[in-house]
């Protein structure tokens, strides 16, 4: 069975989207299974060609304004057209990762895909949404680094002090890193690998929802902090977005 995952994100690199299909297609393995990213570009033809030969499509996408992001609407448009003049016979699955915690955020976006795929003559197989996308997506960093360092002064202990009642310490640091990870994942990975399940079967399957597990006023503390930190390191720095901006050199 061939298998194409395409990251719907329009991010150039990584990004929760990515995460997610890349955690989707371990665990297809072992299914053949190819990844393309449509990004910004408008040139979709590595794409199509393969849409002809495979059996199975999963789109992973971001929510955006509560629907299809602008540049994938555009993708769909000319996927429609190719598929209906090529006759291409796929299933549809897909994954949509949204900013606020609820999954149920991502359910008029799935609806849409739905909606495609009845216009454009294609099966669709059901879909997932995923609230928090971008909490699990840093958590699972921040735990896989923290995780490493610990890793990392354990070793160090060990080699020039053997002390072993701190490595042992260090080592249980370690496994709960990771079994909190896998708490605040756990519905997700649960999701992922059912939709996975269905993928192997073609299964066609009901919309499943699913969110960080982690209590929604505690996500609002994090996220604000996040979204505060985001906006200094990536966006204006902050005194720059009171300067006074002259509107008459922009008309010229
Ligand atoms: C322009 C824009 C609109 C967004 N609209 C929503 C929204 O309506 N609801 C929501 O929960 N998240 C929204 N988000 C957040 C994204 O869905 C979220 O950050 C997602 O995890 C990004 O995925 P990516 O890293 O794969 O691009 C929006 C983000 C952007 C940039």
């Amino acid at each position: 069975m061939n298998i194409l995952i395409i990251n719907g994100s329009p991010k150039k690199k990584g990004g929760a989207s990515v995460f997610f299909s890349k955690i989707l297609g371990f665990m297809l393995f072992p299914q053949k299974v190819m990844t393309k990213t449509i990004g910004i570009s408008r040139n979709y033809e590595n794409i199509f060609t393969d849409l002809k030969s495979v059996e199975i499509v999963i789109i992973s996408v971001p929510l955006y304004v509560d629907g299809i992001p602008s540049h994938m609407i555009h993708f769909l448009q000319q996927m429609e057209q190719y598929c209906i003049n090529n006759k291409c016979v796929f299933m549809l699955y897909v994954i949509s990762n949204s900013g606020f915690i609820e999954g149920h955020q991502n359910q008029a976006h799935l609806e849409q895909y739905e909606c495609w795929c009845e216009r454009a003559g294609i099966t669709w197989g059901g879909g997932l949404g995923i609230g928090g996308g971008v909490m699990l997506h840093v958590i699972f960093y921040v735990t896989l680094l923290l995780s490493i360092i610990q890793f990392v002064i354990g070793i160090l202990i060990n080699i020039f002090f053997a002390k072993l009642a701190v490595n042992s310490i260090l080592v249980f640091s370690f496994t709960r890193s990771m079994m909190v990870w896998l708490f605040f994942s756990s519905g997700m990975l649960f999701y992922e690998f059912m939709l996975a399940w269905a993928i192997k079967k073609q299964k066609v399957i009901k919309n499943k929802y699913t969110r960080a597990m982690i209590p929604s006023f505690i996500f609002l503390i994090f996220a604000d902090i996040f979204m505060a930190l985001e906006a200094l390191f990536h966006g204006k720095i902050i005194f720059s977005l009171y300067k006074k901006i002259d509107y008459t050199k922009n008309a010229e």
